[in-house]
C-alpha cells in the first residue's frame, strides 16, 4: 500500500490570522456573524459526522440513495480518472463513487479539516490499495491549485454545502470551479432542494440536541483559539427559515445581556438579551436556480438526478465545447 500525499496550501499560521479577521470583523458587525468554516476543528468534524446520521437530517440519507443509484452512470457519462472533491469532510459517501469508476487513478480530497482528510484518506487507501490519494488542506473559497494528475477530471461538491455560501459567495465560487476545469472535464454538484418548513427546521434543531451542539461548537473554537470567555450555556441554538431568500439561517441567542471578551483581539463584545449572531445559512435550491448560476458561472447542466423522494438533487454540469 502506498501512503498518500498531503499538502497544506493554508500556511500554519493562515488559519490563526484568518480566524482572527473574520471574528474581528464578524462581531464588530451588525447583525453579528461568524463563518461557518470555523465549526470544522476535529470536534465539530466528529460533530458533523454524528449530524448525518440522525433520523431529521435526511440530506445525508437522499444524497446518498442517489450517488448508489448513479455512480455507474456518472463514471459512464464522465470516463473522469481524476475525482476532486470540496469540502469531502469523512469522505464517506465518495466510496460509492470510488467503487464505481474502473478508469479513475487519483483522489483529490480538499477540506479545511486535516483531521478528516487524515482519517479518510486511511480508511480509503485501506479499501483501494492501488488508489493515488492527494488530500489537499485548503479553503476552497480561495483560489485552488491542483496537483498536475490524469485528465478527465471530475469535480465534486457534495453534501449541500454550496449551500452555506451567500449567493455572491457562491457566485465567485462556480467561476473558480469553472476554473478548474478544461472541455471535457465535469463538475458533479449536491444541492439540498426546497420543501416544508417543518422537514427543513428539523433537520437543523434535532431533538437530541446534536445541530445545537455543532453550533456552538464554533463558540469554544473561539475560546481556544482566541483567549474569548463565551459562555456556551447563555447561548441558545436557533434555526429559522427564511422563506424569501429559501434559506435556513443558523443562530446563537444570549439569553441573557453580557459582554464576551476576546482578548486577543483586544475586544469586548455586548450581547443584548435575546440578541442573534448569525452562524450559517444553509440555502435549499430550485432547479431552475442551480441551472442559472451554473450557467452564470460558464457551466452547463447536463444532468439532473433527484432521489425517490425530491428532497435532494445531484446534478452533472460540463464546459461548454469553445
Ligand atoms: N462532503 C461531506 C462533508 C460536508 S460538511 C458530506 O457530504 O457529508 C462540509 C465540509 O466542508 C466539512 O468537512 C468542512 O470542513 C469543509 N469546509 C467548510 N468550509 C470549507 C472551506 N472554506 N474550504 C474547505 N473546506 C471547507
Ligand atoms: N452542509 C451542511 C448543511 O447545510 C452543514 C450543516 C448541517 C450545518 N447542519 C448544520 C451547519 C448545522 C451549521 C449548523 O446541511
Amino acid at each position: 500500500m502506498s501512503p498518500y500525499a498531503m499538502t497544506r496550501t493554508l500556511p500554519e499560521d493562515a488559519t490563526g490570522a484568518a480566524l482572527r479577521a473574520d471574528v474581528l470583523h464578524g462581531l464588530t458587525g451588525s447583525p453579528k456573524t461568524l463563518p461557518p468554516k470555523w465549526f470544522y476543528d476535529a470536534h465539530g468534524s466528529d460533530l458533523f459526522d454524528e449530524i448525518t446520521t440522525l433520523p431529521e437530517y435526511y440530506p445525508t440519507r437522499a444524497e446518498r440513495e442517489i450517488l448508489v443509484a448513479r455512480a455507474t452512470e456518472i463514471a459512464a457519462a464522465t470516463g473522469a480518472r481524476t475525482l476532486v472533491e470540496l469540502g469531502s469532510g469523512s469522505s464517506d459517501k465518495t466510496r460509492h463513487l470510488l467503487d464505481a469508476f474502473p478508469e479513475l487513478t487519483t483522489y483529490i480530497p480538499v477540506d479545511v479539516s486535516e483531521s478528516a482528510l487524515r482519517g479518510a484518506a486511511k480508511l480509503l487507501l485501506a479499501e483501494h490499495p492501488a488508489l493515488d490519494i492527494h488530500a489537499l488542506v485548503a479553503d476552497f473559497t480561495r483560489a485552488l491549485v491542483l496537483p498536475t494528475t490524469p485528465g478527465p477530471r471530475l469535480v465534486a461538491f457534495l453534501g449541500g454545502t454550496i449551500g452555506n455560501l451567500l449567493p455572491e459567495e457562491r457566485a465567485e465560487f462556480l467561476t473558480s470551479v469553472r476554473g478548474l476545469l478544461s472541455p471535457g472535464d465535469f463538475f458533479l454538484l449536491g444541492t439540498d432542494l426546497v420543501k416544508d418548513e417543518a422537514t427543513l427546521v428539523a433537520a437543523y434543531d434535532d431533538r437530541a440536541g446534536v445541530t445545537a451542539a455543532f453550533n456552538k461548537n464554533v463558540l469554544t473554537v473561539v475560546n481556544r483559539e482566541l483567549d474569548a470567555d463565551f459562555d456556551l450555556g447563555a447561548f441558545d441554538h436557533v434555526a429559522v427559515w427564511d422563506p424569501e431568500r429559501e434559506w435556513i439561517e443558523m443562530r446563537l441567542r444570549s439569553t441573557v445581556a453580557q459582554t464576551v471578551k476576546v482578548p486577543a483581539l483586544d475586544l469586548a463584545v455586548n450581547f443584548a438579551a435575546g440578541e442573534t449572531l448569525r452562524t450559517e445559512v444553509s440555502a435549499k435550491f430550485r432547479r431552475e436556480g442551480v441551472q442559472a448560476e451554473l450557467a452564470a458561472a460558464g457551466l452547463e447542466l447536463v444532468r439532473w438526478w433527484p432521489d425517490s423522494e425530491g428532497r435532494f438533487t445531484l446534478s452533472l454540469s460540463s464546459v461548454p465545447a469553445a
